[in-house]
């Protein structure tokens, strides 16, 4: 079956690390006959959630800018793979802006009861790519819990994320003896579930 896989790459960095791990996932679904699609954040016009409420009444956000095309992607996404670094021991902003601003989703769920995804009718999945400088045993409790919020918001399943530490000049990644072939690996586990 030929699913269709979003790729978010968040970091700032283009040529960083996290971007070079979604490149590889998404090749990799590409390689296996999937439809991809790569979007970076840092190409959108984005604005963090004012916390205004306007949202509760009709799911609508009263910020104009790229967001609804980026939940329009969302919505039609079979597989989401999301790639960002942690910056003081949380998810980059441009990250944490993009999940605030799913606040609309979150009205429409639970306070309009509205279905939101409906694709395909098949479980959807996630995996979250993560690169982190330090070597700190929680360096990615924080980001997973907001990835994992923003999963569960969107029905997509969370799957086993590829996350690595003591990772910080942009292409060090390269250097990581198994990460681009555990990305593979779990890039085509994400295809088959
Ligand atoms: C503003 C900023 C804050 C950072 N904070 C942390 C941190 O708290 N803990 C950590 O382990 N690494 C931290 N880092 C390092 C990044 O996580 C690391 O460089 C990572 O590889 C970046 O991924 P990228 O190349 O995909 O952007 C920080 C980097 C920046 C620029």
């Amino acid at each position: 079956m030929t699913l269709s896989v979003l790729g978010l790459a968040c970091s700032p960095r283009r040529n960083g690390n996290t971007t070079r791990l979604l490149l590889e996932a998404m090749d990799s679904a590409k390689a296996e006959g999937h439809t991809t699609e790569l979007v970076y954040l840092t190409d959108l016009n984005i604005h963090p959630c004012q916390g205004c409420g306007a949202c509760s009444d009709k799911g609508i956000c009263v910020i104009k800018d790229d967001i609804p095309k980026l939940q329009e992607k969302l919505i039609q996404a079979d597989r989401l793979i999301l790639a960002a670094p942690i910056f003081m021991m949380a998810l980059n902003a441009q990250t944490k802006i993009i999940i605030d601003r799913m606040q609309t989703f979150w009205a429409l769920k639970y306070l309009h009861h509205q279905t939101l995804i409906n694709p395909s009718g098949f479980e959807r999945v996630g995996l979250f790519l993560g690169a982190a400088g330090t070597k700190k045993p929680d360096v990615f409790d924080c980001a997973e819990r907001s990835i994992k919020t923003l999963f569960h918001m969107l029905d997509i399943r969370y799957a086993q994320p590829c996350l690595y530490s003591g990772i910080d000049k942009a292409g060090e990644i390269n250097e990581h003896p198994t990460a681009f072939g555990e990305v593979r690996k779990a890039t085509q586990a994400l295809m088959i579930y």
